[in-house]
């Protein structure tokens, strides 16, 4: 195996809500990769960099240790390990957009909730106790917090304590454990983080490319290019309709004096009213297509 520092390395979960996602995203920056089912690193084929599938709760540790350069992680597991682990927390430098969820507290479905100060003197089940104990203090409730790792929804069933704090994102657990939600903690998210720890010249540029290219998968998730023909006269209402559009691409018409065709990259969705907007501007011939790859 070749010297630690002669490849930088990503981590991410290794099973869970963000795995997959995370390692698409990775794939979309054009790394590749051959994926064995329980590999716990991958490395990576034309470049000098490995993904380490490890544990959720120890991403952000490994990062800030410097055993890994960046981590994908969700932002509840990175806020915990930085309350309970006492971690300086690796940088946030991008929000990626998935595996979005909450931390949430729950009751039982047949039990009243009149607000917080029900919640005073009880016990909580958690597997985020730093985070809930953080929240109860700033919310001056005092709250006995019962650290569980796993199967927090059952807590309630055994008489373990009377009320949860746990990740929701559908809500079909809490559903099916006759639980309901009842405070919201903290709005999680898939984020990339980056460590602090010195890389030399070569893995600097590795790192930059990388992010470069994260930041074009973000940008073209979101994106849409748009193109039509449309009377001359009609560019300023078209360029007021399109949304989140830079400075539009005109092109005369061959044949057609006085009309023109119109291309934009939209930031933003586009939506049917939008389409039909520019129809009664003046547009024809409207076609919209995803972006497969952007670079800003
Ligand atoms: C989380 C959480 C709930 C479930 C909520 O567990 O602890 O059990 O997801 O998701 P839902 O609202 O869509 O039903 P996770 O699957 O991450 O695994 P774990 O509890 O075993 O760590
Ligand atoms: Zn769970």
């Amino acid at each position: 195996m070749e010297p630690r520092e002669k490849r930088l390395r990503i981590a991410v979960q290794s099973k869970g809500r963000l795995a997959e996602a995370s390692l698409q995203l990775i794939e979309q920056t054009g790394l590749r990769f051959r994926r064995g089912k329980d590999d716990l690193l991958l490395r990576v084929e034309d470049a000098p960099i490995d993904v380490l599938r490890v544990r959720d709760d120890d991403i952000a540790n490994f990062v800030a240790k410097g055993v890994c350069d960046l981590g994908i992680v969700g932002r509840n597991a990175l806020e915990e390990a930085r309350l309970t682990d006492r971690i300086d927390a690796p940088d946030v430098i991008a929000e990626l957009g998935f595996g979005r969820c909450a931390l949430k507290i729950a009751v039982p479905e047949n039990v009243e909730y009149g607000g917080l100060r029900d919640l005073e003197g009880a016990r909580i089940a958690s597997s985020h106790p730093g985070i809930l104990r953080r929240y109860l203090d700033e919310k001056g409730v005092r709250a006995e917090i019962v650290e569980m790792s796993g199967s927090v929804e059952v807590a309630p069933r055994l008489h373990i304590a009377t009320a949860i704090c746990d990740l929701v994102s559908t809500g079909a657990t809490l559903d099916a454990n006759g639980l309901r939600a009842v405070e919201t903690v903290l709005d999680s998210e898939a984020v990339l983080v980056q460590g602090g720890w010195p890389l030399n010249d070569r893995l600097l540029e590795v790192r930059a490319r990388f992010l470069t290219r994260v930041d074009g998968v973000l940008a073209s998730r979101g994106s849409k290019y748009i193109m039509m023909n449309a009377p001359e006269s009609a560019l300023d209402e078209i360029a007021e309709i399109l949304p989140g559009a830079e400075a539009p691409t005109v092109v005369p018409l061959a044949g057609r004096p006085g009309a023109v065709a119109v291309h934009a990259v939209c930031k933003e969705s586009v939506f049917w009213e939008t389409l039909e907007r520019l129809k009664r501007a003046g547009a024809s011939s409207i076609l919209l297509v995803p972006i497969e790859k952007m670079m800003i």
